[in-house]
């Protein structure tokens, strides 16, 4: 065997090792560094059954929506950028009439809360407030509208 064989055949094998451990990353002896790889470097999305546990992802949920805002806070961070002077047709914080025809379409502040968790034409699902939960959605809502 020449020389450039046997380079060539050790970088193999070191390769086969590197996958051989990558892929153990997730056996029973995992590092806390491991895992914390594993994590960073998982698929970003995860599909979760209605009525099954859901593992990682509410605590995951729970860590990145932190502690509840008032709706008054939601809508100064999130809300305001458009609802504040009514950007694309945005019904204006205050505008009671505009609210009020809109819930009286929709079946009350829990119908506009629906149409805001999906997003409606112009505007983004949850209002570009992602993290929010539904109680913070209708937090903001209740704080815009006056409903
Ligand atoms: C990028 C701009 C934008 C942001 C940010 C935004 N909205 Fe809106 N919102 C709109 C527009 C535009 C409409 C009107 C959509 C339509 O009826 O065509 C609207 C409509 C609504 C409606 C009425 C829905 C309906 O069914 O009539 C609700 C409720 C609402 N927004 C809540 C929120 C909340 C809560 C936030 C913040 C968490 C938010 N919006 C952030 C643009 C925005």
């Amino acid at each position: 065997m020449n020389l450039i064989k046997k380079i060539l055949t050790a970088q193999v094998a070191v390769l086969a090792l590197w996958a051989v451990s990558a892929q153990t990353v997730t056996a029973a002896t995992v590092s806390p560094q491991e895992a914390a790889i594993a994590e960073r470097i998982k698929p970003v999305g995860q599909v979760c059954i209605t009525g099954e546990e859901c593992k990682g992802v509410g605590a995951v949920a729970v860590a990145a929506a932190g502690p509840a805002l008032t709706g008054a806070e939601v809508v100064t961070k999130y809300c305001g950028a458009c609802h504040t002077s009514g950007v694309l047709g945005a019904p204006k914080v205050g505008d009671g009439a505009a609210w009020k025809t809109r819930a009286g379409a929709k079946g009350g502040v829990d119908g506009l809360l629906k149409s805001a968790i999906a997003g409606i034409n112009a505007m983004p699902p949850k209002g570009s407030c992602a993290t929010c939960s539904d109680d913070e959605l209708k937090g903001a809502i209740v704080q815009m509208s006056g409903l």
